[in-house]
C-alpha cells in the first residue's frame, strides 16, 4: 500500500474510500473550552487530515461542521475529500429515531450528508432525551433492542443521502454476523470501530474483519488520555520501552510509532488531539516506515487490555438482550461487555 500525505485511503466494501489517518474529537465539554475542537479541527485540515471522527455524544459537532464549511467556503478544500463519520447513540437505537438522530447531527454541522455512520455500541439505552438514562439507584437503563432493525434504519439513511456508508462499533464478531447474515441485507458494514492499538492489537477479530473486508477503524490509537474513565491499572503505551526504542532509531515520537505499526497493517486510526504540535506530529507519520521484524516485535507488546472498560454491568443488560456474546475469560478489572475478544 502506497501511503503519503496527499494520498492514503484504504478502499472499503461499497467502493468508497476512507483515509487511515482521522482527527478523534472526544474531549470532555466540562474541561474543554468552547471553540477548542473547531481550531483544532481547522488547523487539522490544513495540515493534511482529511478524515475527521466525531459523535452526537461529543457535544461538539457545531464546531466540527463550522470548521469544515469555512474549510470548504475558503477554498482549502472540497466538501468530497473531508471524510466525516457520525455516531448513533444508543438512545436512539429504536429504528424510528435512526434518521432523526442523523438529521440532528446535520444540523449541526450544517452538513448535507456524512461520509460514514456507525452505530457507537451493539446495545440500546432507554430512548428520549436523557443520553444516560439511570434508574432511582443509579444503574443504567437499557432498552430492547433489534441491532437487525437498527441497522434497516441506517440502510434507509443511504438511501436518503443522509450517509454515504454504515458501520458498526464496538462489535464483536458474532455482533457482526448478526449483521453479515441479516436475510434481505441491503448494505454490508464498511467498517467496525474498536479500540486498537499495540497494547490490544486485536488480532482475531483483525482477521475476522478482513475475510469480510470489514475494515477496522482504531480508536484510542495512543493509550486514551488517561483520566477517570480509563483503566489506570494499565501502563501507559506511550511508555512503551520497545515503541521509545524504535521512535528513536527512525527520529520520531512513540506516538508516531504506535500510529504508523496501525495504519502500515490497515487499521485506520482516529487519534484524538486538540493541541496543536501534536495534531501535526500525528500526521508526520507518512515519512518513514517499519521494518517486518519491527512490525512483528510490536506486535509481539499485544496484552490484550483495554483502556476504555466502559463500566456497563452485563447482568442488567442479559435481560433485555441475548444478542451481546459475553466471555468471562477476557475480563478485565470491570466487568465490561464491550467488544470482547472473538470467542
Ligand atoms: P492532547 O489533546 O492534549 O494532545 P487517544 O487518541 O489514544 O485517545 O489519545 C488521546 C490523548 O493523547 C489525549 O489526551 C491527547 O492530548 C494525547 N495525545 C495526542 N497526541 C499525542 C502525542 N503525539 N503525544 C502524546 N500525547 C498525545
Amino acid at each position: 500500500m502506497a501511503m503519503t500525505a496527499n494520498s492514503h485511503c484504504i478502499q472499503l466494501s461499497d467502493g468508497r474510500r476512507m483515509p487511515l489517518i482521522g482527527l478523534g474529537t472526544y474531549a470532555d465539554p466540562q474541561k474543554t473550552p468552547k471553540g477548542t475542537c473547531y481550531k483544532a479541527v481547522k488547523l487539522a485540515i490544513e495540515i493534511g487530515y482529511r478524515h475527521i471522527d466525531g459523535a452526537l455524544l461529543y457535544n461538539n459537532e457545531n464546531e466540527v461542521g463550522q470548521a469544515i464549511r469555512e474549510s470548504v467556503a475558503e477554498g482549502k478544500v472540497k466538501r468530497e475529500d473531508i471524510y466525516y463519520c457520525g455516531k448513533l447513540w444508543n438512545t436512539f437505537q429504536s429504528p424510528e429515531l435512526v434518521r432523526p438522530a442523523l438529521e440532528k447531527t446535520l444540523k449541526d454541522l450544517q452538513l448535507d450528508y456524512v461520509d460514514l455512520y456507525i452505530i457507537e455500541l451493539p446495545m440500546a439505552f432507554k430512548p428520549g432525551d436523557t443520553l444516560y438514562p439511570k434508574d432511582e439507584n443509579g444503574k443504567h437503563i437499557y432498552h430492547k433492542t433489534d441491532l437487525c432493525a437498527t441497522w434497516e434504519a441506517l440502510e434507509a439513511c443511504v438511501d436518503a443521502g443522509l450517509t454515504r456508508s454504515i458501520g458498526v462499533s464496538n462489535f464483536n464478531h458474532r455482533q457482526l454476523e448478526l449483521i453479515m447474515n441479516k436475510p434481505g441485507l441491503k448494505y454490508k458494514p464498511v467498517s467496525n470501530q474498536i479500540e486498537c492499538h499495540p497494547y490490544f492489537t486485536q488480532p482475531k477479530l483483525l482477521e475476522y474483519c478482513r475475510e469480510k473486508k470489514i475494515v477496522i477503524v482504531g480508536y484510542s490509537p495512543l493509550g486514551t488520555s488517561r483520566e477517570f474513565w480509563v483503566n489506570l491499572t494499565n501502563p501507559p503505551l506511550l511508555e512503551d520501552p520497545l515503541l521509545t526504542s524504535i521512535a528513536k532509531k527512525y527520529d520520531k515520537t512513540t506516538a508516531q510509532v504506535a500510529l504508523r505499526f496501525n495504519i502500515q497493517r490497515g487499521v485506520v486510526v482516529i487519534p484524538k488531539s486538540f493541541n496543536p504540535d501534536r495534531i501535526k506530529e500525528n500526521f508526520q507519520v507518512f515519512d518513514f516506515s517499519l521494518s517486518d521484524e519491527e512490525m512483528n516485535a510490536i506486535e509481539g507488546l499485544n496484552k490484550n487490555i483495554r483502556y476504555v472498560e466502559l463500566l456497563i454491568n452485563y447482568g442488567e443488560l442479559e435481560k433485555v438482550t441475548k444478542k451481546i456474546s459475553y466471555n468471562p475469560h477476557k475480563l478485565q478489572i470491570y466487568p465490561s461487555i464491550i467488544q470482547p475478544a472473538i470467542s
